[in-house]
């Protein structure tokens, strides 16, 4: 089976992508690509794509020939799926295979591995997002394991608490020693917050490694506000150490990052930035809440759940070097 392998994409094939990605997304009711990915479809980051065609009419029958398998592998980790109409043709498997057997000769490129941020094929971990039955059977025909496991909680949307309750977006609902809360501001915070972030996430494999123009794309897009982006601080210094970012998009609201610097953990500024997350989901009429957070971080799903969230489904990696 053919695999084209390149590291930029031309237009067409990036609005044929976006395509592939929303038919999949509305057939298994589940997306295959995250949003750092579909963003890597313009250029930015050091990613390959690996794109399979096909159509009914042949590669020589003239027009656009259609993408029925797409992958994308960045910074050691990728992420596949197959039109629904061409699945169980040994598409998904090639794509796999070629991802896990890295990706050098494919392209004829001599950039040695992790030269240009992509890993060794050793590393390569495959997202499976839903952990569908699809994706399992092609993990078990390869003989993978997990090895992440990430986890989507939900909640009800908060109902609306009585008006005189309803804390204003600087006011804290509960009080931390010698901790203010007040919203970012685009043009002055990105620093200080770019700089918590990376200590709050340091072992995460993403999270952690935002860059400036990543935090930038971001806040490009059609969902950010403001008003839903809190930074906790030292009342002295003014030292930033923590920050609530919030999503609200088609109804639904998504804790998007809490994070607090290690140094000012286990002062109750998760569950304050998280009171300020909820009243604001409260003030807004929303179908229902969202998250996403490590299955292993217990510290955090116990704030997640004491707020009334609770685990309803899970992404998982998977990858040759796991453990079933
Ligand atoms: C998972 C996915 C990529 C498989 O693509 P595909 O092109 O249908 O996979 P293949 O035809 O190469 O299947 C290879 C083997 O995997 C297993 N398999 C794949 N889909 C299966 C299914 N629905 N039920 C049972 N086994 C399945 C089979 O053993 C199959 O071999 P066979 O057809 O000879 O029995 C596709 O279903 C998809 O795009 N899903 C959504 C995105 C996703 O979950 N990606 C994560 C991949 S780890």
């Amino acid at each position: 089976m053919a695999i084209e392998v390149a590291r930029a994409l031309p237009a067409a094939d990036v609005a044929a992508v976006r395509d592939l990605a929303a038919r999949v997304a509305a057939a298994d009711g589940e997306a295959a690509f995250d949003e750092q990915s579909l963003l890597n479809l313009g250029g930015g980051r050091p990613v390959r794509h690996l794109i399979v065609r096909g159509g009914p009419e042949g590669p020589d029958g003239g027009g656009p020939v259609p993408i029925l398998g797409y992958a994308q592998v960045a910074d050691g980790s990728g992420e596949l799926a197959v039109d629904p109409a061409a699945r169980r043709r040994g598409i998904g498997g090639a794509l796999l295979d070629a991802v896990l057997d890295g990706l050098d000769g494919l392209d004829g490129l001599d950039t040695p591995d992790g030269a240009d941020g992509l890993h060794g094929p050793e590393d390569v971990r495959v997202w499976a997002h839903g952990d569908l039955a699809p994706a399992r059977a092609l993990a078990a025909t390869r003989g993978l394991g997990v090895v992440r496991d990430l986890w989507v909680m939900t909640a009800p949307a908060p109902t609306v608490p009585e008006p005189t309750k309803v804390p204003s977006q600087s006011e804290p609902t509960s009080a931390v020693d010698g901790v203010r809360v007040r919203t970012f501001e685009p043009g002055s915070d990105e620093q200080a917050w770019l700089t918590v972030n990376a200590r709050a996430f340091a072992d995460h494999p993403e999270q952690g490694r935002m860059t400036r123009a990543d935090l930038e794309a971001r806040m490009a897009q059609p969902w950010f506000d403001g008003r839903l982006f809190w930074l906790a601080e030292d009342v002295n210094s003014g030292r930033t150490l923590g920050s609530m970012w919030v999503k609200i998009s088609d109804r639904v609201g998504e804790i998007y990052v809490l994070g607090v610097d290690p140094d000012a953990q286990g002062r109750g500024i998760g569950g304050l930035l998280t009171a300020h997350a909820m009243a604001a989901f409260a003030a807004r009429d929303l179908t229902g809440l969202e998250l996403y957070v490590e299955g292993e971080n217990a510290p955090a799903i116990a704030v997640y759940e004491r707020a009334g969230f609770h685990r309803a489904r899970a992404h998982v990696q998977y990858a040759r070097t796991g453990s079933h």
